[in-house]
Order: C-alpha cells, then structure tokens, then sequence
C-alpha cells in the first residue's frame, strides 16, 4: 500500500488550522471550536480557545451511550498478584462515576488538583478519569519516586487531596506508599485536606484519622446510594493534567495537559500512527505515573473506543521473559508499545526467542518503541522473532504524542534503522547550530520544533510561564528546543542521538544527574560531586557518581559509597537506579571551573575523547580513568 503519509503531512503544512479543525470533529464537544487557533493567547498561543468539552465523556460516557457498554475498556493484569480482572465500558463508568462523588464529597471541583500516588491498579486509572469528570486536575506521581520527590510535587501542584494506595508490588518486595506518602506530607509546607487510601491485601497500613478515607468505604458508600455524577463542562484550554518531568535542577518541571487538543491530538494518532481501531486491544507496557502511561495506557485508547490492558508486572521474571507474549496472545493484543530496555531484558534472559513460540500472536501486528533510542540490534531481534513491523517513535513529556515515528495507519514508509522515522503533523523539525542557524542535512545539532506547538503538546509549565520561556523557548526564537541532539537525513528522516542537556535516560526513565548531585552534595562528607549517564547493556544508561570528600575525611570509602548511594534511593527513590559512586581526589575542570562531564562518561564508555583545549589539569582525567577501573568501570 502507497503511503499516504507525504500527501497528509504537506496538507496539514498547507493549512494547520483546517487539518486540526477536520481532526476536532472526531471529539463530541459541548460547544464546538469556531476558532481552531488564537496565536495571542498564552505563552505562545491556544488551541481551540472558544470550545468546551469534557475529557472523562469523550472517553468513557460517550462509548457507553454509543454501544460499547458491554466491550472491555479496561484490563487489569497483574502476573504479580495472580489476578486478572477486565471492566467493559459501562462498569468503568459506574467505578468512575463513584469515585468522583468522593472526590466531590471531599470538596474538590474544577481546577483543583489533586495528586495520585498509585502502583499500576485500576484504581489509578478510575482516579484519573474521576478527576477530568469534575474538571479536577490530576497529577500522577511515580510510585518508585521517594518522599522527598513527592514532597516536591505536593508544594508545586498544592493539591486539596491525594489518592494513594497502602502498596505497590515490585517482584520480591512490597514497596509500602504510607509511609513514603506520609513522609512526604510531613516535609511539604502545602498540606492536602484529605487522602483517600486504598487498601491493598498484600500490605494493608493504618489510616490517619481526620485526614485519610478508606477508598473500598468511601466508593461503596457511593455506588450503594446511587450517585450521580455529570460530566463537568470545562474550556479547552483548561488543565486536564500537570506531569512532573524532570529539568535540569531537582526542582521538576510541571508539564501541562490541556483537555481541548490532547483529545484531539489523541484521537487522531490512534489509527493514524498507531494503526489501531476501535473495539481493538492496545497494549502499552509502562506504568501510569509516566506519560506514555497517561497517553497510551489511559486516555487515547480510551477515547478512541479501544480495549487497554493495565499490566502489574516486568518484562522479565514475572515470572518469566515470556509475560509478555502470554499477555498478547491471552488478550489478543494488536499493538504493544514499550521501551527497548524491556526487549534487552527479554532478549538477555531468551536470546533464542523459546518462549516466544510458545504463544498465539496470531492477532499481533505492530510493535512500537519509545522512550529512549531503540538500537538497531534490539529492533532487528524483534523483528526477527516476532515477525512485525518493529516501529521507533520518538516523543517527550512535553508532546503528550509521538513527534516523530513511521505511521502505520497513514501507510508504513521504508524503515531506517535507528531513526525514529518522519515528523508527524503539527511538527515542522529544524537541525540547528548553537547559534541557531540552520545545518545541512546530515549534520548533528539542535533538533528544535517551529513554533506553535501542536494540539496536545505542553501549553507552558505549572505557574511558571516564565520557567517554560526560558527553558524551552528562548534559545532559538519561535521555536520549540526539544533538548535532543539529532540530524535529519535527505529523505527527511530524524536521527535522535542524545540530550543535550544533563537529563539521562535509564530503562527509559527520564532523570536528571543535576538533581542527583544536589542529593550527593548534602553529604556531610562530600566536598564536590559530579554525576553522569553511562552506557549500560540493558538500561541505556546508569547514573555514576564521583564524590571528592572534605579535607581530613579518613572514612572506609566502601562505607561512604554505601551511604551516598542510600542517599540517593531515599531522597530521589530506587527509580533512580543509582548504584555506582567513585571517590576521586580532585574533578576534572576547565580554566573557568566548569566541570567536564562529557570528558568523564566518554572515558567510562570507553568512546574516543580529545583532552579538552581549556582544561586546568590534565592529569586529573588519568585520576578519573584510574578511579573508574578500580570500579571495573572505564
Ligand atoms: N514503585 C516502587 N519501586 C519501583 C517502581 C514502582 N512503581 N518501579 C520501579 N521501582 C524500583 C525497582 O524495584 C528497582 O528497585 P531495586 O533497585 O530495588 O531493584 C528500581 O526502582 C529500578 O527499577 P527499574 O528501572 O524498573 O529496573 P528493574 O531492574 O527493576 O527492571 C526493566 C528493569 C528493564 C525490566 C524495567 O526497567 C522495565 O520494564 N522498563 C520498561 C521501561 C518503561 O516502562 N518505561 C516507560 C516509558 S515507555
Ligand atoms: P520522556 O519525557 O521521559 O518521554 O523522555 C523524553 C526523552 O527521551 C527525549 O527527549 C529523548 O531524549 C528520549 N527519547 C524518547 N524516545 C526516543 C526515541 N524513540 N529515540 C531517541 N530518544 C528518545
């Protein structure tokens, strides 16, 4: 099939405004969009500025009034606990509708926040949607994020209330959410009214009275009375979610969702890019607390009429490396959509495919990647045993979709190993030097995004319209800095290589090595600190610290490390995977004080460096490698 991919691509440069106008009407709107875009309004204009509408109807009540009551919308599966546990359209809506007559009950309507603090249950999903029900907004935080982190997220978003959950289940260890969730209030200076707590089997904790409500109590009590709870009518423009993502600093940045263009961004890359149709089963393998969570686990799938699968569990030793296949084949999944680090743990743990050909995948036909640069050798291994379009797509927080990726519904376009494909609609893509110019093709540099950003993609950070201008906006006037390093390539194929600023990515989670160092620097012991990504077989990229202690520290270094490493788990969470700390004399710095990093992770990845032109002591990177090899590093 001929692609239509150049012909849809060149009409929406034509004419943005009428491709998303023709784009909206997939949306039941209470009152529909006159004008599409209002480039004076926010930081660099809103999309469909006039139009009310309500997310939680789009993907819930309208499904249910237009014939998909009795069809799965939502499955639950957790090879963790050993459950399975699948809810059609209509009963989503009663779980949902339920639990926003708490969340009303509880004094939150439109526009308050309200944090949720959930391991991957439907609880979380129904938490989600109660919130865009009332015209709350929702902020997810991460389960594998420590107290501290949430402590950060609770005095940013101020939310009036928090849903959390006794625990969350890693394989082998129940991870207890009280006392993380109670730390985290105890440290933030904004305190939340209430907390509506979900008692897990596997781990049940204590309510504290007068703030914490029981959620099985509090929803039953509703459901038995028959609430009912209408769909908030809300702008647009109006938030529908804040997502922490991290910045540069330890202060994280509080990327905003509207409702009006993520639903309408959403709706169309279902088919469009994902090649999925409604009644189908969507698969995507990541957790709620990140974005593609939000995307591709709740909210596009959804509102497109599809089945979403919510899965407990790892791509390996859960119990095995054939999870999932078995998921696939048992729901009958036509897509998954995951991070390349799970197929290197699958691939590491069943190099030979055995388990693979131990399922029916017969209805199996697109595999999607996301969330980090998905290496040749990985797609070529799971082409090879699945026998399915492997597609890299690239995206950010900040998109809420795919930038740039190889559209299955628009007609799939050749493939080009290590590119994320082609720019999607509302993407016009420049490679440009530090000074902003333009590059030839092929040449490596800024990949910056022209200005507006489309339907769906961030309109500004949390209270911070001056935070998003100047992280995002003003290196490169009227354009978008997505802070990847890339080229594109005659055929206008985009090459995404690497940050260019201090965020790394490990197992496809986003962290940044700046609010890492600010953790290891409040070590009494510590004088200087640096923390840098390096290369990791199976997660991309692990953290790696090198610490300088205070001047007459004569502590047992092994002991030090062990702290600063429990440092880190504490304050920023295990997510952080941060494992290795090297004790060195001194940090390699330029004339000027900067400290050199990139030098630092070329010697431990072993890539080829040249001594830096400005730096003050060269024999310090002999110290450094030397450090690194007593650590079987470097
Ligand atoms: N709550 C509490 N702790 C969590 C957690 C959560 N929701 N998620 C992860 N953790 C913990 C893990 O238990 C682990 O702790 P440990 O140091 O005690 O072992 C640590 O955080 C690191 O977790 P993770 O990055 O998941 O590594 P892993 O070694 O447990 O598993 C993979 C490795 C590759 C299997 C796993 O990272 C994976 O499935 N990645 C997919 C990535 C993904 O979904 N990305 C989202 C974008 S698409
Ligand atoms: P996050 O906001 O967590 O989705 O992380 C976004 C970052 O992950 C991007 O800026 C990229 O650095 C990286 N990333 C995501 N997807 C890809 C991809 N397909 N190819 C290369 N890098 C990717």
């Amino acid at each position: 099939m001929e692609s239509r991919y150049h012909e849809v691509y060149e009409g929406w440069k034509r004419d943005p405004e009428g491709f998303w106008a023709e784009a909206a009407t997939a949306i039941d709107w209470v009152s529909p969009p006159k004008a599409i875009f209002d480039p004076s309004a926010g930081v660099y204009g809103r999309w469909f500025p006039d139009a009310t509408c309500n997310t939680c109807h789009n993907a819930v009540d309208r499904h249910v009034e237009g014939g998909r009551a009795e069809q799965p919308a939502l499955i639950h599966d957790s090879p963790i606990t050993g459950t399975k546990r699948t809810y059609t359209y209509a009963q989503l809506k009663a779980e949902v509708e339920a639990l926003a007559a708490v969340l009303v009950d509880q004094g939150v309507g439109k526009g308050d926040r309200v944090i949720l603090y959930m391991p991957m249950v439907p609880e979380a999903v129904f938490a989600m949607l109660a919130c865009a029900r009332i015209g709350a907004i929702h902020s997810v935080v991460f389960g594998g994020f420590a107290a501290r982190e949430l402590a950060t997220r609770i005095d940013d978003s101020t939310p009036k209330l928090i849903v959390s959950a006794s625990c969350g289940l890693e394989p082998g260890r129940v991870v207890a959410y009280k006392p993380l969730l109670d730390g985290a209030i105890d440290i933030a200076r904004h305190k939340p009214d209430a907390c509506i707590i979900l008692q897990r089997d596997e781990q049940r904790c204590d309510l504290v009275a007068g703030r914490d409500v029981d959620y099985a109590d509090a929803v039953g009590a509703a459901r038995a009375a028959g609430r009912v709870v209408p769909c908030v009518t809300v702008a647009a423009t109006d938030p529908l979610y804040v997502l922490y993502t991290s910045g540069t600093t330890g202060q994280p940045k509080g990327v905003v969702r509207d409702n009006g263009g993520h639903m309408v961004m959403l709706a169309w890359s279902m088919w469009n890019e994902f090649g999925v149709r409604p009644g189908e089963v969507f698969w995507a393998a990541s957790d709620v607390g990140w974005v593609v969570g939000h995307s591709y686990i709740v909210y596009a799938p959804l509102l497109h009429g599809a089945t979403t699968i919510l899965f407990e569990g790892k791509p390996v030793g859960t119990p095995d490396a054939g999870t999932f296949w078995r998921v696939i084949a048992e729901h009958g999944v036509v897509a998954l959509f995951t991070a390349p680090t799970a197929f290197r743990a699958i691939k590491g743990q069943d190099p030979k495919g055995d388990f693979v050909r131990k399922y029916d995948l017969s209805k199996f036909r697109t595999l999607f990647l996301a969330g980090e640069r998905a290496d040749p050798e990985t797609i070529k291994w799971a082409e090879n045993q699945l026998k399915v379009p492997v597609i890299d797509h690239w995206w950010q927080t900040e998109t809420g979709a795919p930038i740039s990726q190889n559209p299955i519904g628009l007609g799939r376009l050749p493939v080009k190993y290590g590119s994320p494909a082609v720019p999607m609609p509302g993407y016009e893509m420049h490679v440009v030097d530090d000074a902003g110019h333009e590059v030839p093709r092929g040449t490596l540099g800024n990949v910056v995004v022209k200005l507006p950003l489309p339907p769906g993609a961030l309109p500004t950070l949390w209270h911070a319209d001056e935070r998003f201008r100047e992280a995002y906006l003003a290196e490169f006037p009227g354009y978008y800095k997505t802070a990847d390093a890339g080229y594109i390539d005659d055929d206008g194929y985009l090459f995404i290589m690497a940050r260019t600023d201090d965020i790394i990515n490990v197992a496809g989670h986003r962290l940044s090595t700046g609010g890492m160092e600010e953790v290891l620097a409040e070590h009494p012991d510590v004088a200087e600190c640096a923390v840098i990504g390096i290369a990791d077989a199976m997660k991309g990229q692990v953290p790696c610290g090198f610490v300088v202690l205070n001047a007459g520290v004569t502590r047992d270094p092994a002991e030090l490390e062990r702290e600063v490493v429990a440092l880190v788990r504490d304050r920023i969470g295990p997510v952080a995977a941060f494992k290795t700390v090297v004790a060195v004399k001194r940090l390699p710095k330029t004339r000027s004080g900067k400290i050199l990093r990139g030098t630092m992770q070329k010697i431990a990845d072993h890539e080829a460096w040249k001594m830096p032109a400005t730096i003050d002591d060269p024999a310090i990177l002999d110290e450094i490698a030397e450090a690194l090899k007593t650590k079987g590093l470097g």
